[in-house]
């Protein structure tokens, strides 16, 4: 049987905190034997922010090279997960810098008419942590991508939330959360 492949894009600064952690535990119930998993580190890839330069309006390319790895992946991924921390109510600046150059596929399909401008539709999973209890910050993170993800072929269907991190330590991951990681992980790979 042919992998399928899982692209993870990981936006935390924290190489050991809770959002690595939280995307651990989801990736413990991935067979490696049946996906191949590829992670792309926003804060370490040092990815170039969208300038909004009109490139992408007639060529389906964008004029800063650093992400056609990521783009080559993508459109190979049949899982995409997106692991990042609330940030002042949204993404930490290096994780949004990537997903503001996913301005491409709206410009492929609207501009350029071509439709849908990612031919392999995919799942999707959103694994989020934050330090308070308030879930804002999340749930517009949550809407951000499904934004996104209209013109990606990509449906979210797995949302996991770590809530007050800052008051409970990053140390161990709460056995509820730790149970919808492995719920998500295990319900993504049954969707084939
Ligand atoms: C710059 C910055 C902004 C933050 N903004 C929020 C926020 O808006 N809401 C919230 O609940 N926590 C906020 N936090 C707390 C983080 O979400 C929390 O510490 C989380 O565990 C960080 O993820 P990490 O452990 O993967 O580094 C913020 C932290 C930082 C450093």
């Amino acid at each position: 049987m042919e992998k399928k492949n899982m692209l993870v894009l990981f936006g935390s600064p924290r190489p050991h905190g809770a959002t690595a952690r939280l995307l651990q535990t989801f990736l413990q119930k991935i067979d490696p034997e049946a996906v191949r998993v590829t992670t792309f580190d926003a804060y370490r890839g040092n990815y170039h922010p969208c300038t909004a330069c009109g490139y992408c309006q007639t060529r389906e390319a964008c004029v800063f090279h650093d992400l056609d790895e990521f783009d080559r992946e993508l459109r190979a991924a049949d899982y995409l997960v997106i692991a990042a921390p609330v940030y002042h109510m949204s993404f930490p600046a290096p994780c949004k810098a990537v997903m503001d150059r996913w301005q491409r596929y709206f410009e492929a399909r609207f501009a350029m008419g071509i439709r849908p401008p990612i031919e392999k539709p995919k799942t999707a999973a959103f694994l989020t942590v934050y330090g308070s209890s308030n879930p804002e910050g999340a749930h517009m993170m949550t809407r951000q991508l499904e934004l996104a993800f209209t013109v990606m072929n990509t449906k979210l269907e797995h949302v996991v939330e770590w809530p007050h991190t800052d008051q409970t330590g990053t140390a161990e991951i709460p056995p509820e959360v730790m149970e919808k990681a492995h719920q998500a992980a295990l319900a993504m790979m049954e969707k084939t």
